[in-house]
């Protein structure tokens, strides 16, 4: 385990979403929410910190898709991407950078991982059986075929895996095979191609030692990484299309074929913040700082399909590039289900079924925050979760609304109101008074340790606790009976409502961004963002006091309650297929 405080930097990444769909709320509550409230911790925090996301442009997914629509495969890249990048910047999805894995200077980057792996030895050439259409005249790489798993007998199996069992078996051994191309009814047969292969094996003995200096991972990716490494073998890293970074090499054979597009995707991320220090600083070597230097602490925020990619084959081709660091920590998330109220039972989340959510149809319902509330509170961390409408509507109202969003408007409403728009001075503290002060720092620091150990679930649980805990304080004290009786009691009690309502101002940020901007709007207290650079600290200054006589602008509410009738007709068109 590394010592986390001898980083100076952070460079986050989140999976690059297929630019083929758009993308929905189990995509969010996975790989992205959970990375963009811990970056947003960072720099509110003061640390040094980049965030780099982008589509996955190239592949099958793509090429299906385009056929599948009657459309190019750039027609779907540039319909797709641009529909995801909005969704993402109006959910609050912070990066610097969303980029695509179809720019001029990712064929450069995907290039010279490529090259170096093959002058390293890490590449080799084989012929090999792929599936091949008789009457298109063309190769059915990946998903063009399906057939019947070899091992469980499941008929949608994908040409050399099963999605139903997790089989991986040769071309060959896929029984029934038929093509997944409208109008192709010719039956495949095997052809022999070139390719080239990645060396995995090779790489071994370097990826157990990082792995085994990294027990504090969550054990669902560890597990996963674990049984790849431990028996590695070579994988084919081309294919036989034509949309894709193609193969940097004088060779007859690599004519008409492309390089895989797991292979370019995480390189992705590479690119990506390479755009961005040309952009952001006019500077092409920028990004070797956030790539190349050991004091960079990088993490990888995804969903637990892509672990092999990025616990094992990605670090492999950083390995064989010689001088670029590997992943701090691989954050694997598992799957968010749907709870269908009509059966009573989970479902998985598919398109097929018509059960998403698009990120896009819950912000024509709800505002960034209500979705970030309930998918940060029900994160599939350590095993599936599950959406469920009832338990939508039960944790923002009566967590969100009812706790947090009631003690901030309860008190500063009263505060703006006999305090003439001011913190009032407190008098003599008493116990309880002391009591609620000291938890503050406590909860603001409990808090800090769930992030940092990537716990999202826990550390919104405990900002709703110091809400509880504000609540039980506020009833206590009752400052809506002293007000008539005891002024200066009245002004305590408010006082230290003040300070936990600020405090919940900080802590609220990387969670609620919204909310938060108005809140640090009526307080007059700043939440800087320090970004790349670092800056103040931000997160800490939560422990500060709000002075007294500080002014106070009039309160909003924070987190408008959602109507119950509303949520049930939600439901409903949900459940007809209409929410993606
Ligand atoms: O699973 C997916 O949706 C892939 N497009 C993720 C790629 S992550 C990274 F490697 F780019
Ligand atoms: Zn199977």
């Amino acid at each position: 385990m590394s010592d986390v405080n001898a980083f100076r930097r952070t460079l986050v990444t989140s999976a690059l979403p297929y630019a083929n769909g758009h993308i929905h709320l189990g995509h969010i509550a996975g790989a992205y929410l959970p990375a963009d409230v811990y970056v947003r911790y960072k720099r509110l925090k003061g640390e040094k910190i980049l965030y780099i996301g982008g589509s996955d442009e190239y592949g099958v997914p793509i090429t299906l898709t385009a056929l599948k629509e009657g459309i190019t495969p750039k027609e779907v890249i540039d319909r797709y991407h641009t529909a995801n990048a909005d969704a993402f910047q109006r959910l609050g999805i912070s990066y610097d950078i969303y980029g695509r894995t179809s720019w001029d200077l990712h064929v450069d980057t995907t290039q010279a991982f490529f090259t170096k792996l093959y002058e390293g030895g890490y590449v080799f050439s084989q012929e090999m059986e792929i599936w091949y259409s008789p009457q298109l005249d063309k190769f059915l790489p990946d998903r063009y075929v399906k057939g019947t798993c070899p091992q469980c007998g499941y008929e949608e199996a994908n040409g050399d895996e099963c999605e139903s069992c997790g089989a991986q078996y040769a071309a060959k051994d896929l029984v029934r095979p038929r093509a997944n191309i409208p109008g192709d009814t010719s039956t495949p047969i095997l052809r022999q191609s070139k390719h080239w292969f990645l060396d995995l094996p090779k790489f071994t003995e370097r990826l157990k030692t990082w792995l085994d200096s990294h027990p504090e991972w969550r054990a669902n990716v560890r597990g996963i990484a674990y049984g790849w490494v431990n028996d590695l073998r070579a994988r084919c890293i081309t294919r036989d299309t034509d949309w894709g970074v193609p193969i940097p090499l004088e060779d007859p054979d690599a004519v008409g074929k492309r390089i895989y597009v797991w292979f370019d995707a995480p390189i992705g991320y590479v690119t990506n913040t390479r755009q961005w220090g040309i952009d952001r600083h006019s500077d092409e070597a920028a990004w070797q700082t956030w790539w190349k230097n050991p004091d960079t602490r990088l993490l990888h925020f995804i969903g637990k399909d892509n672990v092999p990619f990025h616990a094992v084959i990605f670090p492999a081709m950083l390995v064989g590039q010689g001088d670029y660091i590997l992943a701090d920590n691989v954050v694997g998330n598992e799957y968010l289900n749907i709870f269908n109220r009509q059966t009573g039972k989970e479902e998985k989340g598919s398109k097929s079924r018509g059960n998403m959510i698009s990120v896009k149809w819950a912000l024509e319902q709800f505002a960034p925050d209500v979705i970030r509330y309930y998918l940060c509170g029900i994160a599939p961390e350590s095993k599936d979760s599950s959406f469920d409408w009832d338990d939508f509507l039960l944790r923002y109202n009566g967590e969100l609304c009812d706790v947090v969003g009631n003690f901030v408007h309860r008190s500063l409403t009263m505060t703006v109101k006999n305090f003439d728009g001011k913190v009032p001075e407190p008098g003599t503290l008493d116990d309880e008074d002391n009591a609620m002060l000291a938890a503050i720092p406590e909860q603001v620091d409990a808090i800090a340790e769930a992030l940092e150990g990537f716990r999202f679930r826990q550390a919104l649980e405990r900002l709703i606790d110091l809400g509880r805990k504000a609540n039980v304080y506020f009833d206590a004290k009752a400052p809506w009976v002293t007000r008539k009786t005891d002024p200066v009691r009245t002004a305590t009690t408010l006082f230290v409502c003040c300070q936990i309502v600020k405090a919940l101002c900080h802590v609220m940020a990387p969670f609620l961004p919204d909310g938060a901007r108005t809140l640090s709007g009526v307080l007059g207290v700043a939440l800087p963002d320090g970004g790349p650079d670092g800056g103040p600290d931000g997160w800490n200054a939560a422990k500060e006091a709000l002075p007294a006589g500080s002014a106070l602008q009039p309160p909003q509410i924070l987190f408008p309650k959602l109507d119950k009738d509303r949520i049930a007709e939600l439901a409903e068109a949900h459940l007809r297929g209409e929410a993606y």
